[in-house]
């Protein structure tokens, strides 16, 4: 039988590895793409360790040659793509708006969106086809509130959960879903690292939730996997908070505001 073959971009991750792993186990062989090839190996090596199936792929999402080149090199390598997760993306450099270079605006943008926009194309050129395709698109909690220091970041995710409603209304009616999730600050191991430091940003999100705990990258990657199967065919054009609960109190905001104004060149000068 030919494998169904699920692509996960900046699956060398924190979150990205967790996501190849649910759904090697869910059976979907899995196209492990990053931009660090010692990440996409490590990754690989882990689901093949889970007796999965994975091989890994460099390219950079933001380089729209290189993505039709790498989905293509998937399909005569790999076979047939099933399911796209559009997870790459850099950690954000915190700014204020009115600190904030050009550089940071566009590269931002450039991965977190423009880089979805060419994997959502090129998959679901091939998806429609085949008349059936899971696309989960890994938003942020940022792109539906706006947040202090975040704003490019923000900006792009919530750009995606746009991209997600038009992508599931032109791609639903041809058996195609395609859905967002949207986390609120997850127990990544960068993120673990600065939490074992004592980091008065970690704990200002933590006592914005009434869960008061990182979400783990197992529960983002679980859900990846049920948006994966046939139980989840009808949910389409959705996005999905798994916040503990940190959407109804932003307390990463004043906390950012104060450290950021403090130290804003613009706000010296007025
Ligand atoms: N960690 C969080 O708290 C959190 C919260 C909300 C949303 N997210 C989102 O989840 C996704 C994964 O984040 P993470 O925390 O696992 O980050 P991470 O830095 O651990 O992993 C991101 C991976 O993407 C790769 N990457 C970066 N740019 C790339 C490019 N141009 N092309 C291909 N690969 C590229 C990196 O090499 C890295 O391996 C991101 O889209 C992020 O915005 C993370």
């Amino acid at each position: 039988m030919t494998p169904r073959v699920a692509l996960v971009t900046g699956a060398g991750g924190g979150i990205g590895s967790q996501v190849a792993l649910a759904l090697a186990g869910a059976g979907f062989a899995v196209a492990v793409n990053d931009v660090d090839a010692a990440a996409a190996e490590r990754s690989v090596a882990q689901v093949l360790a889970a007796g999965g199936a994975a091989r890994a792929w460099l390219a950079d999402v933001s380089d729209s040659t290189a993505v039709d080149a790498m989905v293509q090199g998937i399909e005569r390598d790999q076979g047939p793509l099933a399911m796209l997760v559009n997870n790459a993306g850099n950690p954000g450099r915190f700014s204020l708006l009115v600190d904030m270079s050009d550089e940071l605006w566009a590269n931002t943008l450039k991965v977190h969106l423009d880089g979805a926009f060419f994997l959502l194309r090129a998959c679901a050129r091939r998806m429609l086809a085949r008349r059936w395709g899971r696309i989960v698109n890994i938003a942020s909690l940022a792109g539906v509130h706006g947040t202090v220091g975040s704003g490019e970041y923000g900006a792009a995710k919530a750009g995606l959960i746009n991209l997600t409603k038009t992508a599931a209304k032109e791609l639903g009616p041809h058996g195609i879903t395609v859905n967002a999730i949207a986390p609120g600050m997850v127990a990544t191991p960068v993120n673990r690292e600065l939490q074992a430091k004592g980091s008065k940003f970690i704990d200002a999100a933590l006592q914005g939730m009434p869960a008061a705990r990182l979400v783990e990258p197992a529960q983002i990657a679980a859900l990846v996997a049920f948006l994966a199967g046939d139980a989840a065919a009808n949910v389409n054009g959705v996005t999905i908070p798994v916040d503990g609960g940190a959407a109804v109190s932003m307390t990463t905001d004043a906390y950012m505001l104060g450290q950021l104004s403090a130290r804003s060149a613009f706000l010296k000068e007025i």
